[in-house]
């Protein structure tokens, strides 16, 4: 049974509180399946698999209720930064309202139940404390808009695109977590034009692979993908508007200290093709988990994090932003590596890499 925390914290203000149980860390969406790493075509279906983070269509974890008030803060300390909607996006807010509660209510009925009766709606979130009603498309009868109204409720970070011209335009999102990207700079753009910094991926033809996948999605048939980064310390919140707060700490690092301030930046990222609007959302749920938490919890995925970090192409090194302390990770975490052989494939896979 999982124990929700209250209070941890994801800033240096608050003196960055947050840790990761051991069932925390040994449940995650480890996204390395291989000893060595490069970008790919990782579009599976979104299937329920495992005990873990796949379990679920919205994985929600012990973090739920400090997520929730760390983005209440983060939205309140800059408004207009990481929540945005363009006028024409209301029907997709409301589909998004709609998938987010029927799937937290279906996987999670302990801590959400949503009751329908024709568009007079209850909601009722046990972990928050809310028990709302509300009529169904009429924006006045919620505290925010749907989008905001619904993601202020949920973990991870919501992008959500409209379907234009054999495209995906970004229309509207909840990003109070980016990793190194600005919402107000992205928002009207393109598939092509948002992922114009990222080395690689048009040249190996995976963007064009993948606009084509997802603009075949049909409603009731998500897909998901896995990303990783790195974060110096368990910082959730590391915008491009934010850079002069986060990005200095890259110069803490050392080989010494790597394995308390490096952490792990997973992204679960399930696609869903929404009903009524035609729009597709783009979630990204992001797990942070420290190196030294690896090597505790689950000693194979930090193996195989090792040499994953060790051989890594470096213009992913220089696009992923750390260059800086790459070279203490890596050294930090050969001290934890055996060299033994490590299995293949994604954890949530039967045979693939289990935590150890
Ligand atoms: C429609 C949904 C999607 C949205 C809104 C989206 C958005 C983004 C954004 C904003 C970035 C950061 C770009 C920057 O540095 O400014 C990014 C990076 C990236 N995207 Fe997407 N993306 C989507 C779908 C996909 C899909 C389906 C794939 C591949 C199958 C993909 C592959 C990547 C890769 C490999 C990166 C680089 C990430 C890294 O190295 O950390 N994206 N995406």
């Amino acid at each position: 049974m999982t124990t929700y925390k209250l209070d941890e914290t994801y800033t240096p203000e608050g003196a960055y509180t947050y840790e990761n149980s051991r069932e925390a860390v040994r449940r995650l969406p480890f996204p390395f399946p291989d000893d060595e790493y490069m970008y790919s075509m990782n579009l599976e279906p979104h299937v329920p698999a495992g005990e873990g983070a796949l379990k679920a269509r919205f994985d929600i974890d012990e973090h739920y209720v400090s997520e929730c008030r760390h983005r209440a803060a983060t939205i309140d300390a800059a408004p207009g930064v990481h929540y945005l909607a363009l006028p024409h996006m209301m029907e997709a807010q409301w589909d998004m309202l709609e998938l987010i509660f029927e799937s937290y209510a279906a996987d999670y009925p302990q801590h959400f139940t949503l009751t329908k009766n024709g568009n007079e709606w209850r909601w009722q979130n046990r972990l928050l404390g809310l028990d709302d009603t509300f009529t169904f498309g009429d924006p006045t009868t919620l505290p925010y808009e749907p989008l905001e109204y619904a993601t202020r409720q949920a973990q991870g970070e919501f992008v959500v695109l409209e379907e234009k011209d054999g495209t995906l335009i970004i229309g509207a999102g909840m990003t109070t977590q980016r990793a190194d990207y600005s919402l107000r700079f992205n928002i009207g753009m393109n598939f092509t034009e948002f992922h114009g910094p990222v080395p690689k991926l048009h040249t190996m033809g995976i963007l064009d692979r993948a606009l084509k996948f997802l603009l075949r999605m049909k409603p009731g048939h998500p897909v998901r993908r896995v990303n990783w980064s790195l974060t110096v310390n368990p910082r959730l919140e590391t915008s491009v508007e934010t850079l002069p707060d986060w990005a200095p700490d890259r110069a803490t690092v050392t080989a010494e200290n790597a394995g308390e301030l490096v952490n792990l930046r997973i992204e679960l990222q399930p696609l869903h093709r929404l009903p009524r609007s035609n729009a597709i959302v783009f979630p990204v749920r992001t797990y942070l988990v420290s190196l030294q938490e690896l090597v505790d919890h689950a000693p194979d995925w930090a193996k195989r994090i090792h040499r994953a970090l060790a051989s890594l192409d470096p213009e992913l090194v220089d696009y992923k932003g750390f260059h800086r302390y790459h070279a203490a990770a890596v050294e930090w975490l050969s001290h934890h590596d055996d060299g033994a052989p490590l299995a293949s494939g994604y954890p949530w896979y039967p045979d693939g890499i289990q935590p150890g």
